[in-house]
């Protein structure tokens, strides 16, 4: 396994941790379980497609899956039912799941079905996730609960409306609930990923890996550093763990510094 050797001689930093993951089994959702899972945590994958068969074996019984689809109130519940069941408890709740939507909408060609497709599953999906954790977490007076939003909430016009929109609501709906259920310990924080490739985003923009990993490297301002779906899950690892005990209601944009200009190619 990728790592495992040198991670040994590293603290695992979220050793004890339980954390559910929805859309973990693909892109920056399943590099999220691999690093929470090589930290120490167990991991319950929760997603409408199955977490691959190389993903258990790697980690054993330290990865499981539960079959979800978050804009269903009662798979979210089942879900982290199924946390508190196999492991005692829910530390960590990362609202991972998202799509692009299907098509490249402008002001003038609105598509309502997929409008409402992308907000249930990225606005809704995400409120689901976040009660039914909250749930479970208020009474133990701890828990941090995780958003991933988007670098299309902070930097306009290359992504469709619906999808800018989706990830607005969800950093809004991150920092009122870390206002909302500080008083019961419990930290909210987001993170911000530029474009990486992932199957959503190539799937999406219709270019291959390596051309979406130079666009992605292309539009930060922080030249010379190749970013990939490990950087958001890095991300994550650090508001996951108590080395961020005190660090709630941030949205951390993990882009190179894109949001704040083009930055210059010379
Ligand atoms: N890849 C990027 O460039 C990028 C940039 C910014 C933000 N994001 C966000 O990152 C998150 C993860 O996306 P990704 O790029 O890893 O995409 P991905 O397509 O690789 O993974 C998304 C996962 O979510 C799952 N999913 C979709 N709908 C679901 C539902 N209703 N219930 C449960 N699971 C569902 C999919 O099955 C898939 O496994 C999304 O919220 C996305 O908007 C991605």
């Amino acid at each position: 396994m990728a790592g495992s050797s040198s991670i040994s001689t590293f603290a695992k930093r979220l050793q004890g941790k339980v954390a559910l993951i929805t859309g973990g089994a693909s892109g920056i959702g399943e590099r999220t379980a691999r690093l929470f899972a090589r930290h120490g945590a167990k991991v319950i994958v929760a997603d409408v497609q199955f977490a691959s068969e190389k993903i258990q074996s790697d980690f054993g019984d330290s990865v499981s899956y539960v079959h979800c689809n978050i804009t269903k109130e009662s798979d979210m519940e089942n879900a982290v039912n199924t946390a508190v069941s196999m492991h005692g408890k829910l530390d960590i709740m990362f609202n991972n799941a998202g799509i692009a939507g299907h098509t490249y909408d402008n002001i003038t060609s609105f598509d309502y079905e997929n409008f409402r497709k992308v907000m249930d599953i990225n606005v809704y999906g995400g409120l689901l996730g976040a009660r039914h954790a909250a749930r479970v977490m208020i009474p133990e007076k701890k828990g941090c609960i995780l958003f991933t939003a988007s670098a299309a909430a902070l930097v306009y016009g290359s992504t469709p409306y619906v999808y800018t929109l989706s990830k607005h609501a969800v950093i809004g709906l991150a920092k009122n609930l870390a206002v909302d259920l500080g008083k019961h310990g419990i930290r909210v924080n987001c993170i911000s990923p530029t474009a990486v490739a992932t199957p959503l985003s190539t799937r999406f923009f219709k270019i291959d890996e390596k051309r979406m990993q130079d666009v992605a490297s292309g539009t930060a301002c922080l030249k010379g550093v190749k970013v990939d779906a490990n950087d958001m899950a890095e991300a994550a690892l650090f508001l996951a763990s108590d080395e961020s005990k005190f660090v709630s209601g941030l949205n951390l944009a993990v882009d190179g510094a894109c949001n704040l200009g083009t930055g210059s190619s010379s």
